[in-house]
């Protein structure tokens, strides 16, 4: 198990998670998730898909999403998943996301969907609110409960839907009187380790790229000039003392939170190393782009047109694989009449 994870008791075998395709992914994406997706590959069996259905819960431009879906498998190719270790694909390439979607739309309640404090939040910001977006969780559980994930990756403002997934598994179970559905763990890193990366600007609030002041996140696609200068504005306090304080100091503790994910250096080396804030944030900067540099590098390489592809062609074909059994053998309970092949 990775260092930094929550510890769980069950082993960890298979592995599921996924991304928007939303053209900005922030470090925060990367510390609270992919990160753990390049460590995880070497101890299970992992999916990671370009969540393109979800993505379409909010108005998407097609030229933008068409581009921002390769990107995104580019990127965790970059960021270092083999795609020769771990599947990589794109989740409306295998057809039983979105029947699954609705099969756990009629498993799930209203009362609890409508729990869901994320859909708050979006709706009260977008300006159309779509019905997919109110089921999202629903589509998020028919993609983890496919393919019997043991584990799922994600950040912490994950955790409630991954509550809910836990939630229809169990009942589902017991209708059926059998362990049919594998009950997924989160493994979602404490916010000491990146599981909850803050707002540059707010430390207070997540860092998001739907946010309107772009000051407030790191792009992994920002060149060093820009990451140096916005950790440079970087919100801090009035006090010169590097310390982990997440109440009192949570500007500097978030800076602390990236500088260790960064160089591998525990929270207290770091606080007992500075006096003052500024070499603490050219640290930071230095590490951050230090970090991000090799994968842009990489990313660039990969934008020869056909490699994505070829990975991707492969990776539906594996998913699509791992994932019919469990859909079959879900709709065989339910009482479905399968599909005969003449
Ligand atoms: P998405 O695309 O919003 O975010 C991708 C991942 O990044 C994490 N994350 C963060 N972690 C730490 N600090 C932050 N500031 C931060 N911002 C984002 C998210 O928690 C997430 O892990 N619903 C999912 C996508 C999804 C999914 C799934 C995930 C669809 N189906 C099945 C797991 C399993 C989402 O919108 O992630």
């Amino acid at each position: 198990m990775a260092e930094n994870a929550p510890s769980k008791s069950t082993p960890i075998r298979r592995v599921f998670s996924g991304i928007q395709p939303s053209g900005k992914l922030t470090l925060g994406n990367y510390l609270g998730a992919m990160r753990n997706f390049v460590k995880l590959q070497h101890q299970a069996e992992c999916y990671f898909c370009v969540v393109d259905l979800h993505a379409l819960t909010v108005p998407q431009d097609p030229k933008e999403l068409y581009q921002n879906t390769l990107d995104l498998a580019r990127l965790y190719v970059a960021a270092g998943i083999d795609p020769n270790v771990a599947t990589i694909f794109v989740q409306s390439h295998n057809p039983d996301h979105a029947q699954m979607g609705w099969l756990m739309e009629v498993s799930s309640y209203f009362g609890e969907m409508s729990r869901m404090t994320q859909f708050k939040d979006k709706a009260r910001k977008a300006e159309v609110v779509t019905t997919g977006l109110f089921t999202y969780p629903a589509l998020m559980a028919a993609d983890i409960l496919l393919y019997q994930a043991t584990h799922v990756p994600v950040g912490e403002d994950q955790k409630q839907h991954l509550e809910l997934t836990r939630d229809i598994a169990i009942r589902l179970n017991r209708r059926f009187q059998e362990e049919f559905f594998t009950v997924p763990e989160p493994y979602i890193p404490p916010q000491k380790a990146g599981g909850r990366i803050m707002s540059l600007q707010d430390p207070t609030s997540k860092m998001s790229k739907s946010a309107s002041d772009p000051n407030s996140y790191i792009l992994l696609s920002d060149p060093p000039d820009v990451i140096r200068k916005k950790i440079k504005r970087a919100v801090t306090d009035m006090d010169r003392e590097v310390r982990y304080d997440e109440k009192n100091k949570p500007g500097i503790s978030n800076l602390m939170v990236i500088l260790s994910l960064c160089t591998g250096q525990s929270l207290d080396e770091i606080a007992g190393k500075y006096d003052g804030y500024g070499q603490f944030k050219k640290d930071v900067a230095e590490a951050v782009v230090a970090t991000l540099e090799p994968i842009q590098k990489r990313f660039k390489e990969l934008s020869e047109p056909g490699i994505i592809e070829e990975i991707l062609a492969k990776g539906a074909e594996k998913a699509e694989a791992a994932s019919r059994p469990t859909l079959k053998g879900f709709m065989e309970r339910l009482g479905m009449v399968p599909r005969r092949t003449l």
